[in-house]
């Protein structure tokens, strides 16, 4: 794939080796990201971030990615905030976004909404999270972390185990990820949820086409060799009424004793976060919080790495950041880390 001036839109334009080039990228991010080095590739460049949706992780960690390489961020939040409450289109909101920007991230509620913002736009449009669709760079930070993750344990990707449970239907980060894991070979799903927030067809399909070993269930019993633990949070904002998330919040927990019970004992657990840590749902207790295998924190400071690679890669300087590195003279605990 030749990346440079590319929208990332969706983990569909992927192969495997642009995802091993997205990773080996990444890699070489780390010095930077943990301020071991600083680098200046970007001096002059603008990030436009445009969060028409709420986002902590996704949004500051494009921004950060950004800064990381020496360029700067220009930021919209909320669509309240946005001409679009005018009657704006897409299309116009990318032209003349795209003249301010060299590059763009964005998420919003509606499907689709990213790729066709993308028409309008001049410069390369990253893909933040487009309603219940699609969240290609949370996939691709889920899955570098999943590969380094069974590293540790020996383990590879291909063949597998993969618990992915809770809200299948509206989480969007599963059905990226679900997509992506349909490149690798021989990999074990099971999907825990309601049934009726069941993975949608759509992509039950495209695993069923590559060969793997997909189990639908609403019991979390029968994984007990699972490598991998994915617990996801219900998506309250796709549903008509909070009420009927109510329905199902809390229906699928992980804390300590579950995890026990259900999963061996080096099983990953991830979630691509946030989680909701509210009474009535508490999906992933605290309890796990000093328990090594909880890397959702690791997941998170992952994305800085991913996103990092995804600038420097689409803006054409992946192989060139070396060259425009200073000096940090600050103190920074990330160092050595
Ligand atoms: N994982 C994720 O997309 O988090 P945010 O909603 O905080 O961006």
């Amino acid at each position: 794939m030749n990346f440079t001036g590319a929208n990332i839109l969706s983990v569909e334009q992927f192969d495997r080796d642009s995802i091993a080039e997205i990773f080996a990228t990444a890699d070489r991010m780390l010095p930077y990201a943990r301020r071991q080095k600083r680098t200046r590739v970007l001096d002059g460049a603008i990030l436009g971030n445009l969060f028409f949706e709420p986002s902590t992780r996704t949004r500051v960690s494009f921004g950060t990615a950004f800064n990381l390489l020496g360029g700067e961020v220009r930021e919209t939040t909320g669509m309240e905030s946005s001409a679009l409450t005018k009657g704006e289109s897409l299309y116009d909101t990318a032209r003349v976004l795209s003249s301010y920007s060299d590059v763009i991230a964005m998420r919003h509620p509606k499907s689709g909404s990213v790729a066709e913002f993308a028409q309008g736009s001049r410069v390369p449009v990253l893909n933040g999270g487009d309603g219940a669709n699609e969240h290609p760079t949370q996939a691709l930070l889920d899955l570098y972390t999943i590969k380094k993750e069974l590293a540790y344990h020996g383990h590879d990707v291909d063949g597998m185990h993969i618990c992915m449970m809770g809200d299948l239907k509206f989480g969007r980060t599963v059905h990226s990820l679900s997509r992506l894991l349909a490149m690798y070979n021989k990999v074990r799903f099971t999907l825990i949820s309601p049934r009726e927030l069941a993975m949608p067809d759509s992509v039950l399909d495209v695993l069923a086409q590559a060969g793997h070993q997909v189990t639908v269930t609403d019991q979390m019993s029968g994984s007990s060799d699972a490598d991998i633990i994915y617990q996801t949070r219900i998506q309250q904002e796709r549903f008509t009424t909070p009420q009927e998330a109510d329905m199902y919040r809390g229906k699928f927990r992980l804390n300590s004793e579950i995890y026990t019970k259900h999963y061996k004992p080096n099983t990953v657990i991830m979630h691509p976060l946030p989680r909701d840590s509210r009474a009535e749902a508490n999906e992933l207790d605290n309890d796990l919080n000093q328990n090594p295998n909880l890397a959702i924190f690791r997941q998170a400071d992952n994305g800085v790495l991913i996103r990092m690679a995804l600038f420097a890669l689409t803006l054409g300087v992946a192989d060139i950041v070396d060259r425009y590195e200073t000096e940090v003279p600050w103190f920074s605990d990330k160092r050595n880390v």
